[in-house]
């Protein structure tokens, strides 16, 4: 048996395997014509596991919907409800789902490195759907599929990512996403969310909300609450984070596009204007989730398969 394949972390990645997982997601999508993508036998008679120790709605659900769409059978474990709550660890509760030879788990955890235990523990190939405030790659290509569907072109674009970097695997993933396709990233927020250290990741950093009229993206992250709130004091108060930093119509140009993975605090870091406005790509965001996880399990899972026939299929 060849070894599993695994989607980890974004620096496993070379540009080339983005462009391959962007085009395999073009193939895919049916978005152009109307519509979902079709189904696909592609996965028919196997296993994909989602493995869920923190909260999801888009994540957990799209991945769930692109294993379906790709005819495999899903199971998806919360921890909550699980045996989980007896007690039992992650390597026990990833030996026994191993016993029922799934071709893939897919794992959100809220400690670091969890998705690698899943890796060494299964014979399955995993894909890391978060591990605490580290990794979210299929996140950061889903928004890479969104910024090329507004675009058509990653060079010289400039993003700007605001708000709370300092506890968002999101931000982790993308920035070095961007970086591998050639756009440039400004990180904007309070200096104790956007800490001096991140600018090793490659960007420009600025405490000033003004920062972002250069950008073509202005990509909005959630304020962490449950990670914020529990710890030191990041900012004063909320309300006074959205005076400073929120993202509001008075401080976009038109025709700048606004990005956000979710779950978004209307009225905290997006005014709600915003993110129902015709330049907020949203929406967009949700619906390249589903083509793009399609497009990564069918990478993972059935490499020798050209996008071509899957567009003939479809
Ligand atoms: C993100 C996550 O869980 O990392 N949500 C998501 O996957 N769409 C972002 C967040 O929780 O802020």
């Amino acid at each position: 048996m060849p070894e599993p394949r695994h989607l980890l972390s974004i620096a496993d990645l070379g540009r080339d395997d983005v462009e391959r997982i962007l085009e395999t997601a073009r193939a895919l999508d049916g978005v152009d014509r109307g519509e979902l993508p079709a189904k696909l036998p592609t996965l028919a008679g196997r296993l994909v596991i989602t493995l869920f120790y923190e909260s999801s709605t888009r994540t957990s659900a799209s991945f769930e919907l692109a294993a379906k769409r790709l005819s495999a059978e899903t199971m998806s474990i919360r921890s909550a409800g699980s045996s989980v709550d007896k007690g039992e660890s992650l390597k026990d509760t990833v030996l026994t789902l191993a016993a029922y030879e799934p071709a893939a788990i897919v794992v959100r955890h809220p400690h670091v490195g969890a998705p690698w235990l899943v890796a060494r523990s299964s014979g399955a190939a995993v894909v890391n759907a978060g591990d605490g405030t580290h990794q979210h790659p299929t996140q950061a290509l889903l928004d890479l599929y969104t910024i090329q569907r507004a675009f058509g072109r990653f060079d010289g674009l400039h993003v700007a990512i605001v708000g709370d970097v300092l506890h968002s695997r999101v931000a982790r993933s993308l920035i070095q996403a961007l970086g591998l396709v050639g756009a440039d990233v400004t990180l904007v927020g309070p200096p104790t969310l956007v800490p001096r250290s991140l600018e090793a990741l490659g960007c420009e950093r600025s405490s000033e909300i003004s920062a972002i009229e250069s950008a073509d993206v202005v990509y909005v992250l959630r304020m962490q609450r449950e990670r914020i709130l529990a710890g030191a004091n990041y900012v004063p108060s909320l309300r006074e984070y959205t005076a400073r930093w929120g993202v509001t119509p008075e401080r976009l140009r038109p025709g700048q596009k606004v990005m956000h993975p979710g779950p978004m605090n209307r009225g905290v870091e997006l005014d709600s204007r915003v993110a129902d406005s015709k330049d907020s790509l949203v929406v967009q965001q949700v619906r390249s989730g589903l083509v793009v996880r399609m497009a990564v399990l069918h990478d993972l899972l059935a490499p020798g398969v050209r996008t071509g026939e899957i567009a003939v299929v479809a």
